[in-house]
């Protein structure tokens, strides 16, 4: 008996180890590295155009790589209400990140702003108003509709044109930018003319019967463009249907697939297709970003949009086609500017770190800081036979002779820090800041502390003349301090953004001119420290006397504001390095990457603490 009941308590609490081992199995975090960590929602406006089907079926495709993530999907209808409430319920859910491609990105951006209080969100496609996101990938449309147009322009030549454009919803932000790029382009040929625009859904066979009918009533259309494919396909249908073979139809995505635009192109059933990347993949390497903790994660990625013909289908084709898992050591090679600031010192420790923990072999030159040096270090790695070349140009212009030199070498280039005017086939992806932006930002800190002062004279310092940070950041502030009557720009020197010549400038300038000016606005924080010491030197007090605004966002230029001497900085963000390796190594392996990366940047101003100074990494 006592045997027996020994044998029970044994085999009892036998049991009772074996539960608590399992509950503690179950319970202890990431013992399988195959368990999901993270649940991502994905809302999609709708799941009736092709283009939105192939973004969720990139989306699926990428997330399958990654056994740690689960992605919920809801798909709004196209109604924006319905995509409300499907964002509200991802949120109560409690999914880790939104993905979100918005019906109405007006209406919905409170939503957005909401959910971005919680958790990180990616906006798909179409923008949100402010900056309420963690990170926006889409096309520039603008950009493809003044593609299209050239094309039409070459498609045309001398003869006549006489387009009939075939838009998706009317109003709605892809068919405003597209429209306005096309007629930005056609405006300048007096032989052509867009006679109709007609709305077709997004959808083919509303597109099909709007076209018949009007092709039906005017026999000189010759040229059909459709804001998407589906709907260039509906228009194929109702040329076909009238046996009118004299129409050139060109569409916008390039899907692959079955009458997919890419199909069409190379079935001659569509002359043309600019594609329009879905950027789900895109979404899902940096979800995984985000949701790891990494640093450097861009603010904005915009894609790149490739016109496909009959004669460059096939291979573009071949190319979506090809999966490259394999990874080549590649050897990069970049051309630097002499160091005339605490931002490109950072900025080359940057790119040489990433570089140097993802073991790419780095070519990295700093001869000069001319245009002719810059091409000469260019044309240095070119010899070299390097796998992808970066650099950063000191100028915005002039870059063509040494970018088709690369090209006919078959050398990527990644255009880093700066942007150039090139034609964009001439160089694969730019990664920056958005300068422009930084000059309306800079023109916004001054326009709210000044609201009450009748004049205000603001000297600027400049940049180098020419360069892109120059030219933008001018045009940006301009464009926010035009519409202040009581704002002058009263005078703008070439300050090169160096320490000393912002001191001397502004030394002379107001023993030149004392009591003229009320505020210092410095493209650069170098120049802005520059200008604080001169103030101080002619016994004057920067903060109150004279008020100066930086751009950069160094800690040197925090410890400023916190000493009341700067009022202000906005930030520009040399940390590329991450950003630049990974799209050099996706390039070399083959994967199509982004058009444009611009960085996360803040503003700082009043209340900036210790602690944003002691974490301040540059
Ligand atoms: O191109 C970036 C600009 O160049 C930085 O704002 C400036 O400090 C630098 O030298």
């Amino acid at each position: 008996m006592i045997r027996k009941t020994r044998y029970i308590i044994f085999i009892f609490l036998a049991l009772i180890a074996i539960i608590v081992i399992l509950c503690f199995v179950r319970l202890s975090p990431n013992k399988d590295p195959n368990e999901v960590q993270y649940v991502i929602g994905m809302s999609q406006a709708n799941l009736t155009e092709p283009w939105r089907i192939s973004m969720n079926q990139d989306i699926v495709n990428e997330a399958k790589k990654h056994k740690n993530i689960n992605v919920v999907y809801r798909d709004a209808g196209g109604d924006t209400e319905k995509q409300k409430k499907d964002i509200d319920e991802l949120l109560a859910s409690g999914v880790d990140l939104l993905i979100v491609s918005m019906n109405d990105s007006e209406k919905l951006t409170p939503e957005v702003s909401k959910a971005y209080k919680s958790i990180p969100v990616i906006v798909l496609d179409r923008a949100v108003q402010g900056y309420d996101y963690s990170l926006y990938i889409g096309p520039d449309n603008e950009s493809i509709g003044r593609q299209v147009g050239k094309y039409i322009a070459d498609l045309i030549g001398n003869g006549k044109g006489k387009i009939l454009e075939v838009q998706g919803l009317l109003n709605s932000h892809p068919v405003v930018e597209r429209s306005k790029g096309l007629r930005d382009v056609i405006s300048n040929y007096s032989n052509i003319e867009i006679s109709r625009t007609i709305i077709g859904e997004w959808q083919r066979d509303e597109s099909e019967d709007k076209v018949k009918e009007i092709l039906q009533q005017d026999k000189d259309i010759n040229i059909i463009f459709a804001h998407n494919d589906y709907m260039a396909y509906g228009a194929y249908k109702a040329v076909h249907d009238l046996g009118l073979n004299n129409i050139k139809i060109i569409g916008i995505d390039g899907l692959v697939g079955e009458n997919g635009g890419l199909d069409l192109v190379s079935k001659g059933m569509m002359q043309g297709t600019f594609t329009c990347p879905t950027g789900g993949k895109e979404a899902i390497d940096y979800a995984l970003d985000i949701l790891n903790k990494k640093t450097d994660i861009p603010k904005k990625i915009i894609l790149r949009s490739d016109k496909i013909t009959a004669s460059n289908v096939n291979g573009y084709l071949n190319n979506k086609l090809k999966k490259t898992e394999e990874h080549k050591k590649i050897v990069l090679g970049y051309a630097q500017l002499k160091s005339e600031s605490k931002w490109r010192e950072v900025n080359a420790k940057s790119i040489k770190d990433a570089a140097e923990k993802a073991g790419v072999d780095l070519v990295f030159l700093e001869e000069g800081s001319t245009q002719e040096d810059e091409k000469r270090m260019i044309r240095e790695l070119i010899k070299r036979k390097v796998d992808v070349i970066s650099f950063s140009p000191y100028v915005k212009s002039g870059w063509d002779d040494v970018l088709k030199e690369a090209k006919a070498a078959n050398i990527p280039v990644i255009i880093s820090d700066r942007n150039v005017d090139s034609d964009d086939s001439l160089w694969i992806n730019n990664i920056g800041s958005d300068f422009y932006e930084e000059g309306r930002r800079a023109a916004r800190l001054l326009v709210d502390l000044f609201k009450d002062k009748k004049k205000v004279n603001i000297l600027e310092l400049k940049g180098n003349e020419g360069a892109a940070p120059t030219i933008d950041r001018t045009d940006g502030f301009v464009e926010i301090i035009k519409d202040y009557n009581n704002y002058n720009i009263i005078d703008s020197y070439y300050g090169n953004f160096e320490y000393n010549d912002g001191k001397n400038i502004v030394k002379n300038y107001i023993k030149k001119n004392p009591n003229k000016v009320n505020v210092i606005y410095a493209q650069n924080d170098d120049m802005a420290l520059g200008a604080i010491d001169a103030i101080k030197e002619l016994g004057l007090i920067p903060g109150k006397d004279i008020i100066v605004v930086g751009t950069d966002g160094t800690k040197e230029a925090l410890v400023a504001i916190k000493n009341g001497e700067m009022y202000g900085t906005v930030e520009c963000n040399p940390l590329l390095g991450v950003q630049l390796i990974r799209t050099a190594i996706q390039v070399v392996d083959g994967y199509e990457v982004p058009l444009r990366i611009v960085n996360s940047e803040d503003i700082f101003t009043k209340g900036v603490t210790n602690k944003q100074i002691f974490e301040r990494e540059y």
